[in-house]
């Protein structure tokens, strides 16, 4: 006779929370189809991302903003379809949340037919309005500032934000309002360590970095540079192939996630100073 498998139980948003308080560190993967969902889930990673990366990594351009709420659906129902465990949050595309009405559509589509349980947007200031209406409607919000990629046209290329006085202060205000309005989560992107280690002390919500050193409550990578592949763009510094010396690609997501857990990644020369 088979024993029935034993499904850990799925993690919520205030989980996290919890884990922050636990001091425990939550790993994230962007994740773009079932099969790869699958393999993380298995090896453990918290919470999966479909994020708008998905325009440079999967559909070949040099940014992320060519991809549309359309795509974000598709790639989101085809991982939450791998998923039993993980979290899934999916990334709010350019410009489809300019406004709050834009935005309550396009989380309705991410949620209902995504089967997203959280979202993510970019920026502060006149996002504030935004995260607050989706809070208000029960719509979990992930933040995201410091390198934010639908700007790269304003910011004039991927470069680490923050270095100044005076937009570190500016940052440390943006993260604490985006906090203030009502996100659950906030994902740090390519800001000096000693800056990231600062805002996650400052605030009760969960901090993820990304090039945002080792004091953030979690870790996220793309999932292709994580497994060393090299597309036509610049692998960028915080990144670690951790498919070199692991047993296959199940086994490079269950070191990514020990690493995490454990502190061991991201090291001193993957952030900046
Ligand atoms: O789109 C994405 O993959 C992201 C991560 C880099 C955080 O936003």
């Amino acid at each position: 006779m088979s024993t029935p498998e034993v499904r850990p139980a799925p993690v919520s948003v205030p989980q996290l929370g919890r884990m922050k308080a636990e001091g425990r560190r939550i790993s994230m993967l962007t994740c773009y189809d079932a099969t790869f969902a699958f393999a993380m889930d298995r090896a453990g990673v918290d919470t999966v991302l479909v994020g708008d990366s998905l325009g440079m990594v999967v559909q070949g351009h040099d940014s992320t903003l060519p991809v549309t709420v359309d795509h974000i659906v598709y790639h989101s129902a085809a991982v939450a379809r791998g998923l039993s465990r993980a979290l899934l949050v999916a990334d709010m595309p350019f410009l489809s949340y300019a406004t709050p009405g834009r935005a309550l559509d396009a989380a309705r589509r991410l949620m209902a037919e995504g089967g997203a349980a959280m979202v993510k947007l970019e920026g502060a200031g006149p996002m504030l309005v935004v995260i607050a209406a989706l809070a208000a409607r029960d719509v979990p919000v992930c933040a995201h500032l410091g390198l934010t990629p639908q700007s790269v046209m304003k910011l004039g290329g991927f470069r680490v934000q923050g270095r100044e006085a005076a937009a570190a202060q500016r940052l440390r205000e943006d993260a604490r309002a985006v906090q203030q309005a009502g996100a659950a989560l906030l994902v740090l992107e390519c800001v000096p360590r000693t800056l990231a280690a600062q805002i996650t002390t400052e605030l009760e919500i969960p901090v993820i970095g990304i090039g945002a050193g080792a004091g953030c409550d979690g870790q996220v990578l793309v999932m292709h540079d994580l497994l060393g592949l090299r597309g036509r763009h610049r692998t960028p510094r915080f990144v670690k192939d951790f498919l070199v010396g692991a047993d296959g690609v199940e086994a490079a997501f269950a070191a990514y996630v020990a690493a995490v857990r454990e502190g061991r990644f991201p090291a001193e020369e993957h952030g900046f100073d």
